[in-house]
């Protein structure tokens, strides 16, 4: 796969295009994404699973914006989503509700009913008491057979960040082994619900195939156990977590890797597989534009205080996380160590820290935060009343979409009521 990204003459490009152009256009912080990267990957995950029946879920949670989802949906993609918010992106995009699954620990009444009266493919129920909550609504609605998985909660721990590794025995997320038989004998009640999939979920950004290894193992003879039992699983959902490299040196799996553990398994029951992948899939694809505003020393280092920060990229202050931050559009000088700061009020607002820079970075120049196609926009908020940025997708032809329009102070203000 190319890289999507890449310097010619001192110059940060993608597809073509010169990255610097489009914050001249769009203004800054810009999200940029590139359109080409995306379709390869998609590609790269079909065919590395191109021996099993694979339906690839996009995690909608991951980047939300619905130009995206149609795109992807174009490509033949279904939809992972976790709230009725995210059901109505997919409903209003006019999307497939037939390729959507719905996991999410929480989902209240409204949302349950909203996803059974879509006629989604699946409601991922992640407890005894939602089992329960969803029967009572079909009954009362007067549906049948209303599709159903069971998230397991298989007790396998993926190694991530602790804030998202989701697999472990003791997290919030699905069913545990002990609770299964219960949430068995919930759907067999009656002709309410029909459980169709099983799905585990162990966490995001997961570097190493062995969680996968482990977890479909389990998965599969939980499958066994339900069919045993008369359920018709048809589909084993093994979640999504591909890590990317978000530093240059960091090793991750390659899709053909965690294809090679996931797939084998499978034909032994002969299910088919669902996998709902974000972050390999847009992560890459992105990156973040913004301008320098200023520059100083505190400590004995080199601070440039720029007009990002943690309101439009959180990451790096919610879980130390680290993304490559590149020049723009100058040629390179010597080079120093700069921490990269945002201008809210808040000492965790940094881009990066120890970020190797021009020793003379000044006002006015363009940095790129890479890596940022994933959980970088769609974790945005108006925190410090900032206006959230705008997002372009960079089309195969250098064409430039504005997926989202910068937001103004009038969308900032416009839900507050009582002034008067
Ligand atoms: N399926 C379920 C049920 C999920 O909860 C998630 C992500 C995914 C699929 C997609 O996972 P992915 O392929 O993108 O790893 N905000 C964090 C990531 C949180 C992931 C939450 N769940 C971050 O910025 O690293």
């Amino acid at each position: 796969m190319e890289a999507s990204f890449y310097r010619s003459s001192g110059r940060l490009l993608v597809g073509g295009t010169p990255l610097g152009h489009l914050a001249e256009r769009f203004g800054t912080p810009l999200y940029v994404y590139d359109w080409k990267t995306i379709q390869d990957r998609v590609e790269a995950v079909r065919a590395a699973f191109s021996s099993t029946d694979l339906t690839l879920c996009y995690s909608v949670k991951a980047n939300s914006n619905r130009v995206l989802l149609r795109r992807l949906a174009g490509l033949g993609l279904g939809f992972d989503v976790v709230s009725g918010g995210e059901l109505q992106r997919v409903l209003s995009a006019d999307l497939s509700p037939a390729r959507t699954v719905f996991a999410g620990v929480g989902k209240r009444t409204e949302e349950l009913r909203m996803a059974m009266e879509s006629d989604i493919w699946m409601i991922t129920l992640e407890s005894i008491q939602e089992a329960r909550l969803l029967r009572s609504l079909a009954f009362e609605a007067d549906h049948e057979n209303v599709p159903v998985a069971l998230r397991l909660n298989l007790d396998v721990d993926a190694g991530s960040h602790p804030h998202i590794t989701t697999g472990r025995g003791a997290d919030k997320f699905g069913i545990l082994e002990e609770e299964r038989e219960e949430a068995l004998l919930e759907i067999e009640t009656d002709t309410c619900l029909e459980l169709v999939g099983l799905h585990m979920h162990l966490g995001s950004q997961i570097r190493s195939i062995d969680p996968y290894e482990k977890g479909i193992r389990r998965l599969i003879d939980a499958c066994r156990a339900a069919r045993g039992r008369g359920h018709p699983v048809r589909w084993l959902n093994a979640g999504g977590g591909f890590g990317i490299p978000y530093e240059r040196s960091g090793e991750v799996p390659s899709p053909g890797e965690y294809a090679s553990v996931l797939t084998r398994p499978l034909e032994e029951v002969e299910a088919d597989l669902v996998l709902e992948l974000g972050r390999w899939l847009t992560g890459p694809a992105g990156c973040l534009l913004t301008r320098v505003l200023y520059s100083k020393r505190r400590g004995g280092r080199n601070l440039a205080v720029c007009d990002a920060g943690m309101n439009d990229l959180l990451r790096p202050a919610l879980y130390g996380a680290r993304h490559r931050i590149e020049t723009v559009g100058r040629g390179e000088s010597e080079p120093a160590s700069w921490d990269v700061a945002g201008p809210i009020c808040e000492s965790a607002d940094y881009l990066g820290r120890e970020v190797c820079l021009p020793s003379d970075l000044s006002p006015g120049d363009l940095l790129a935060v890479m890596d940022t196609g994933a959980y970088g926009m769609s974790m945005s908020s108006n925190y410090n009343s900032r206006l959230r940025p705008a997002e372009v997708l960079v089309e195969e032809d250098g064409g430039l979409t504005l997926m989202r329009r910068r937001e103004t102070l009038e969308d900032l203000l416009r839900p507050e009521r009582g002034l008067v």
